[in-house]
């Protein structure tokens, strides 16, 4: 027999169906994604539901984190199969909220965040962080979870995520994991599916690179050197712009010194139209 998952779309209903999971005594895993569902969101739902009852998905394309020029448009929209995917991995629920309920015409709030928000992905993208940590928010109030898990592929997400929940003193538990990768080492991603062939080979330089400058790092190599030289190799195997290639605090995404004990590589570059992120621990 298939598996089916229960669809909600609007909040009420979401609200019911939580309430009915608590009743039972039942705790709470959320994990928010924009669809279009690969192994590493698959991965996510496995690991709240090892770490809680019963596991809530939003699918939402939000877009208060894209800005006019970037891809809201053509974001892959896919319900039925993330559906059917979600089913397969024990997923209890799936929230589908429309446009028009999470941002009615009149709406005024917007969460505002800094520290690790303002760099990297915050420089390249400024309207991003404020539109993800509103909807994150948003979901939160929403759902009301006792755990939300989110992937280290998002690193910065992940820590300005963590930031803000801390700071407002949200009642939710931020539970980081670890980047799924396709064999040959790309990290997924939905906007994989944006890439051509000829740029799917060259993607997994992105993730060569990387792990290149971590080991001139790890044995006490010129850090400066090094990451120069990947910038350099990425355009050569074929990679237009490279936003940024740079090591960092872990915690707080400041610019690495020589004290810094936690490091975390990050990276961001363009493959012709598709930007991709990745990033690795040292
Ligand atoms: P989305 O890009 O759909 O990602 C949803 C979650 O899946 C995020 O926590 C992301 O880090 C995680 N994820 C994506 N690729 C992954 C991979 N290869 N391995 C492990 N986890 C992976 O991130 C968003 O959506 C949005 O910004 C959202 C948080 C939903 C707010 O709109």
């Amino acid at each position: 027999t298939p598996y089916t998952v229960t669809r909600v779309r609007d909040l009420a209903a979401l609200r019911d169906a939580v309430r009915a999971f608590r009743a039972k005594g039942l705790s709470v895993g959320f994990v928010p994604t924009m669809g279009a569902l690969h192994a590493g969101h698959l991965a996510l739902v496995e690991h709240a539901k090892s770490l809680c009852d019963v596991v809530v998905v939003s699918i939402f394309v939000n877009p208060k984190q894209f800005a006019p020029h970037e891809d809201f448009g053509r974001y892959p929209r896919q319900e039925d199969r993330d559906a059917a995917l979600l089913a397969t991995v024990g997923c209890d629920l799936v929230y589908l909220p429309e446009a028009d309920l999470m941002y009615p015409d009149v709406f005024a709030s917007t969460v505002h965040v800094d520290g690790p928000a303002l760099t990297l992905e915050g420089e390249f993208r400024p309207q991003f962080f404020d539109g993800v940590a509103t909807v994150v928010l948003k979901l939160f109030n929403q759902v009301q979870p006792d755990v939300a898990v989110f992937g280290e592929k998002d690193y910065q997400q992940l820590q300005v995520v963590k930031t803000f929940v801390r700071d407002l003193d949200l009642p939710v538990r931020v539970v980081g994991l670890a980047t799924v990768r396709e064999a040959d080492g790309l990290a997924l991603s939905s906007r994989n599916a944006y890439l051509s062939a000829d740029e799917r080979r060259t993607a997994a330089r992105l993730i060569v690179e990387l792990n290149t400058v971590a080991e001139v790092v790890r044995s006490g190599g010129d850090r400066a050197a090094a990451l120069q030289t990947a910038t350099e190799n990425l355009r050569a195997a074929g990679f237009g712009p490279v936003d940024y290639i740079t090591l960092r605090d872990a915690e707080t995404l400041a610019e690495a010194g020589p004290d810094t004990r936690a490091l975390r590589l990050l990276a961001a570059a363009w493959l012709g139209k598709t930007r991709l992120i990745d990033n690795i621990a040292i």
